[in-house]
């Protein structure tokens, strides 16, 4: 279990970081807005040992450090169960899916350690080269294009379910090579299945995460043979084909790759999009200032990524006995990187809780921690930086405005934080 290594805090001030971490996971109001509880951890316990169980760090430089910390791993760290959902079933239902798949199925690069993360990302990555996430930019722009005519024909309308959440699938789909006529389909099993990095999934959402985990794993088996036999210029043959000096990917790594691209990729991207659109409209001159000056739309995207990051929470556990930000820890204690927080860090960022469309403008901003760190860093950055920028650029060049049309409530998620609905009205130029 980990102790401070100079004795323990006053009671108080750890209480009252429990109660703001309690805010941040349990309550509406941490749910609307977790930033006030963000800051009193940092100002007050930035190193908290949570009544929770596991260690919170809120402080940007903290937050890298342990992310950059080959001490401490994602081999026995999944997110969604570093806090249970307080239901008894639901907990020892995750705990055998986990077990399950865990005998069945080969990991994915996230959640594997050194030397097997070391030689799946080198493989990985070389099919996932920056030419080829920046060779997809026109195509990212085409199929933001046939969403933004949905939108334009609704006039109004929701623009998570028109534009936010059909993209980013649609973009992986037509990147491994999956047939356009199957992307409703495989939108439907993703929603199903990235259920299972929140903590507070329950039981109906895990039973269904599982269902809908099989069927993308059986699907992608049987386009993974297809490939095989006929290769075509897509990711999926490129992961087939794709070796090292000693060795190529498993079949079985092939599909956890595959199905680690979705769960990674798409609601990360889908909050991107309505996070930023949330962010505009809450401060409507910084939306005047986008539409005026469509140049800003990097550093915008950026400024979006920082403020309301699509990614909370972040985490490791302890591999080996290991002693760091006055903490003394055993193998297997976990830690969790409040990356919200860290993006909000005044150590790191002027004005931190000011959202400035324009603070990326010529390199002036340090990089948000929304991406992670270290080893396990974001493999999609450029890609969903590619996204939001198509994104952003598209609304602009289409429509003269764009205004709120409703609430705009968040889901009940922690790690992927996004809205439920956000509908808009637009005018088309
Ligand atoms: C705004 C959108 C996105 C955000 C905020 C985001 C965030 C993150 C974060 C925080 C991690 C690190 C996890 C860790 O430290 O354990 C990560 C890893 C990863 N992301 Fe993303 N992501 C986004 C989009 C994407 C996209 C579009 C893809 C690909 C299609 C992708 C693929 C991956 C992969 C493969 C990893 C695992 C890397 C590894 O374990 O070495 N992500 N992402």
């Amino acid at each position: 279990m980990a102790e401070l290594i100079d004795g323990d805090i006053d009671a108080d001030r750890r209480r009252r970081a429990d109660e703001a971490l309690f805010e941040v996971f349990a309550s509406a109001r941490g749910l609307a807005d977790p930033n006030p509880s963000y800051r009193t951890l940092r100002e007050e316990t930035p190193v908290h040992l949570s009544g929770f169980g596991g260690v919170v760090l809120s402080r940007y430089d903290d937050c890298r450090s342990l992310l950059r910390d080959n001490r401490f791993g994602n081999g026995e760290n999944s997110p969604g169960s570093a806090f249970g959902s307080g239901d008894p079933e639901a907990i020892a239902y995750r705990r055998e899916m986990e077990a399950r798949r865990s005998e069945s199925r080969p990991e994915s690069m996230l959640f594997l350690d050194p030397p097997d993360h070391t030689r799946q990302r080198s493989l990985v990555s070389r099919a996932f080269t920056p030419r080829r996430v920046e060779g997809l930019r026109d195509r990212v722009a085409e199929l933001a294009e046939e969403r933004l005519d949905d939108l334009a024909e609704a006039g109004t309308g929701d623009l998570m379910t028109l534009l936010a959440e059909p993209l980013p699938v649609s973009v992986i789909s037509e990147m491994l090579g999956v047939p356009q006529s199957d992307w409703p389909e495989i939108r439907s099993l993703v929603t199903d299945v990235v259920v299972t990095l929140e903590p507070s999934a329950n039981l109906d959402e895990l039973k269904k995460a599982e269902v809908a985990s099989q069927a993308l794993w059986h699907y992608f088996t049987e386009l993974v043979a297809e490939r095989r036999a006929d290769p075509q210029d897509d990711l999926l043959s490129a992961l087939i084909e794709a070796r090292d000096e000693h060795d190529k990917l498993s079949e079985g790594e092939i599909l956890a790759v595959a199905n680690l691209l979705f769960g990674a990729g798409a609601e990360t991207t889908t909050n991107l999009i309505g996070n930023g659109i949330n962010a505009l409209f809450n401060h409507p001159e910084q939306l005047d200032r986008l539409w005026a000056d469509p140049e800003l739309v990097p550093s915008a995207v950026d400024e979006i990524l920082r403020y309301d990051s699509p990614v909370q929470i972040d985490g490791r556990s302890c591999l080996e006995p290991a002693e760091a930000y006055g903490v003394r820890f055993e193998p297997g204690d976990r830690v969790l990187t409040l990356l919200g927080a860290a993006n909000r860090d005044p150590e790191h960022f002027d004005d931190p809780e000011t959202f400035d469309i324009a603070r990326g403008r010529e390199g002036r901003a340090e990089p948000v921690m929304s991406f992670g760190s270290g080893i396990h860093y974001c493999l999609g950055a450029n890609l969903a930086r590619v996204e939001g920028q198509e994104v952003f650029a598209g609304l602009i060049r289409r429509f003269s405005s764009i205004e709120p049309a409703g609430d705009r409530p968040y889901r009940q998620r922690l790690v992927l934080r996004g809205l439920d609905t956000c509908p808009v009205t637009v005018t088309p130029r």
